[in-house]
């Protein structure tokens, strides 16, 4: 029965997943607000945020002071005026041959949010961005914040709007943290270093080797204002940081199967890819052993289909893309309270960056 089951979510996720693309609390049907099979394709992987629709945190001030204000403090803004001083930057880009950090793609794609100019050429305009993150909100501004009348508010709107609400800024690209596994995709987006030159000839870092979504989203980075109406910076409770820290290890399983698909040499790129992605699955078996969760299970299942090899690209892009589906899948459709036998091996405060 339970091969059964695997089988057909395999199945489910490796079709565009259309009818899933919103909240699992979602009430209203697909047909409005431009929800379809290609929107959610779109969010597949995180990618950098699109320069022709990034608006820039200029359009987020005037409602989010308080998340901008923690921003600013976190390595993520700093980048912006030190990554292109630093000594080991520097020999970077020489051993890449580039000859500006800030203005050659290479460097952009993780360290600066770059926005499409009137005349269309492109500039870098800050660091990690809220774009970088939630991406880029041309498309999704206006939708996100929308309470349907000017009388209505955060208290008043009823759940039914609000699903229907989340449900479209997601399928106009936002990677809203009402789905976390949208936001933890970004973080590992950037963190796996998914780039085999910048490692092997630039001598990059072969990514944040001890990254892991609770510890490094809840300590410096965490803005969570929103949910006390601007009282607070709260920290996510418990039920969510189960789902986190799940969606976080599935994030990480997919993000290493797309770097290890890059990966045609033996040398520190590949080896760490391969490594980081056999211990992600690892620690999602030791979770499958505590929890009994369909989407964990399928996903193992899909890791175990696949082969750990150099030069095996399409294998292991397949893999990681209906990864990307079950992670997904799993934390829309996850409220945390089933996930009580992890909080043993959830990162305590302490050890939160
Ligand atoms: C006109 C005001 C306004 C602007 C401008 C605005 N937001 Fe929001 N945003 C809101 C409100 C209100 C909410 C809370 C929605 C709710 O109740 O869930 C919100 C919520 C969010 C959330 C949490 C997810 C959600 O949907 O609740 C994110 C992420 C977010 N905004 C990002 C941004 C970013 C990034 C920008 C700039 C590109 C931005 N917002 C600009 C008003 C705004
Ligand atoms: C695929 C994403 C990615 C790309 C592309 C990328 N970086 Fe990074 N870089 C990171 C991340 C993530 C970190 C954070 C440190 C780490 O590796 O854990 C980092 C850290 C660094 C650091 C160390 C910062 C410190 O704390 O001292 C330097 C220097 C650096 N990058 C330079 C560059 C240069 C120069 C380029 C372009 C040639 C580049 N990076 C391209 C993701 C990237
Ligand atoms: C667009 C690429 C990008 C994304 C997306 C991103 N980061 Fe980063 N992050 C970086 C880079 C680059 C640095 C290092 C900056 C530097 O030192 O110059 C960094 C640094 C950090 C640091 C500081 C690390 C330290 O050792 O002090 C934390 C914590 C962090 N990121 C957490 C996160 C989390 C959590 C997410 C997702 C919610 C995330 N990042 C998403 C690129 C990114
Ligand atoms: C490094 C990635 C990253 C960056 C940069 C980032 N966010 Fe977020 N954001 C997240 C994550 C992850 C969450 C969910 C955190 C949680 O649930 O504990 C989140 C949550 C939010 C929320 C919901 C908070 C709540 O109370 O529920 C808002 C609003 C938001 N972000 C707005 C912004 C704005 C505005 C910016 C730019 C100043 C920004 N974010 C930059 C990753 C990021």
């Amino acid at each position: 029965m339970l091969r059964v089951i695997l089988v057909f979510l395999i199945w489910v996720a490796s079709l565009a997943v259309a009818d899933a693309a919103g909240p699992a609390t979602r009430t209203s049907d697909a047909s409005s607000g431009g929800s379809s099979r290609g929107d959610f394709d779109l969010l597949l992987h995180a990618r950098p945020a699109d320069p022709a629709h990034v608006l820039g945190n200029d359009a987020c001030v005037k409602c989010h002071a308080n998340e901008i204000n923690v921003w600013k403090k976190t390595p993520h803004a700093t980048t912006f005026d030190e990554l292109h001083r630093r000594p080991e930057a520097r020999q970077i880009a020489r051993n890449l041959k580039l000859r500006s950090i800030k203005h050659d793609g290479r460097c952009v794609a993780c360290h600066y949010t770059q926005q499409q100019t009137d005349q269309g050429s492109l500039a870098a305009i800050a660091g990690v961005s809220c774009e970088s993150c939630h991406a880029a909100a041309k498309q999704w501004l206006d939708i996100h914040h929308d309470y349907g009348s000017p009388e209505t508010t955060r208290q008043s709107e009823s759940p039914a709007h609000r699903a229907e609400r989340l449900r479209r800024s997601i399928a106009a690209g936002m990677r809203n943290p009402d789905n976390v596994y949208l936001v933890a995709q970004s973080c590992y987006r950037c963190h796996t270093t998914a780039d085999e030159e910048l490692v092997n000839v630039g001598g990059h870092s072969a990514g944040s080797e001890d990254f892991e979504f609770v510890a490094w989203s809840q300590g410096s980075i965490r803005h969570n204002f929103v949910r006390s109406d601007g009282a607070h910076n709260q920290t996510s409770d418990v039920k969510r940081l189960r789902v986190m820290f799940v969606a976080g290890m599935l994030a990480d399983l997919e993000a290493s199967l797309t770097a290890t698909a890059q990966a045609t040499q033996k040398a520190k790129y590949g080896v760490t890819a391969a490594g980081r992605t056999a211990r992600a699955a690892k620690r999602l078996r030791s979770v499958s052993e505590k929890i009994d969760d369909p989407y964990v299970a399928a996903s193992l299942k899909v890791f175990d289909g696949v082969q750990l090899k150099l030069n095996n690209r399409e294998s292991l892009n397949k893999a990681a893309q209906t990864i990307a589906k079950l992670g997904y899948l799993f934390a829309a459709k996850n409220d945390g309270s089933s996930l009580s036998p992890l909080d043993p091996f959830i990162p305590p405060p302490e050890t939160w960056k």
